[in-house]
């Protein structure tokens, strides 16, 4: 069988976001990591427009092209990290309209967080978003990696800056992607019920 497919999804989408630069940080860390095969899953080169579908996610009937590659991108996914910033104490709104594009596509798939900001690293972010996740049958990983004061550990310019963590960091970020990897199995059992 081959690889489990590992999908870095990047959440912030305005021009010279740090969200891209820590995206690449763990998108190499992952592919180190071993066990996936990854994808780098960018929701400003994705370009949803705000929700525009007429129907539920649910019933799948999806009349926009947008939406129908949007799907079939999550559809192949097995697992997630997404690298999420926080915008007044919460996740950002690009993000949540991504996620409500779609439902079955997410269900019963493990997610791991990155999130950063300030002192709080994103992490009041990410809890706000488990509820979201649980609606869609997701399943969170309790090995999150917040990241406080995240531009402390960048260096260069612009989207090219290169995030470097430091051991802490790492070592969460090696926790996430066992715990994601520990949960496919599962989750493919699921998914082929
Ligand atoms: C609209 C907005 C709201 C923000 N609110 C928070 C916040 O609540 N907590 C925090 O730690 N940082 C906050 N910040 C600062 C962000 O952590 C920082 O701008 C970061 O670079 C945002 O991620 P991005 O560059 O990938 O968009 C906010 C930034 C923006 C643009």
């Amino acid at each position: 069988m081959s690889n489990p497919l590992l999908q870095i999804i990047v959440g912030s989408t305005r021009p010279g976001r740090a969200g891209l630069s820590i995206a690449h940080w763990i998108e190499k860390a992952a592919v180190e990591h071993g066990a996936f095969d990854v994808e780098l899953v960018d929701l400003a080169e994705v370009g949803l427009p705000l929700l525009d579908e007429p129907n539920h996610p649910r019933l799948r009937q999806y009349t926009k092209d947008h939406t129908k590659a949007w799907s079939a991108t999550v559809d192949r996914a097995d697992a997630f990290v997404v690298v999420m910033p926080e915008y007044n104490h919460s996740f950002n709104g690009a993000l949540k309209n991504a996620i409500d594009f779609l439902f079955h596509e997410w269900a019963h798939k493990p997610v791991g967080t990155v999130s950063y900001g300030g002192v709080a690293g994103g992490i009041r972010a990410v809890q706000q978003l488990k509820p979201v996740l649980a609606a869609l049958s997701m399943v969170p990983m309790v090995a999150a990696v917040p990241i406080p004061f995240f531009a402390q550990h960048l260096s260069g310019e612009g989207d090219e800056r290169t995030f470097t963590p430091n051991d802490e960091v790492a070592a969460g970020a090696t926790a996430m992607l066992d715990a994601l990897a520990g949960w496919i199995p599962a989750s493919r059992t699921l998914r082929a019920g």
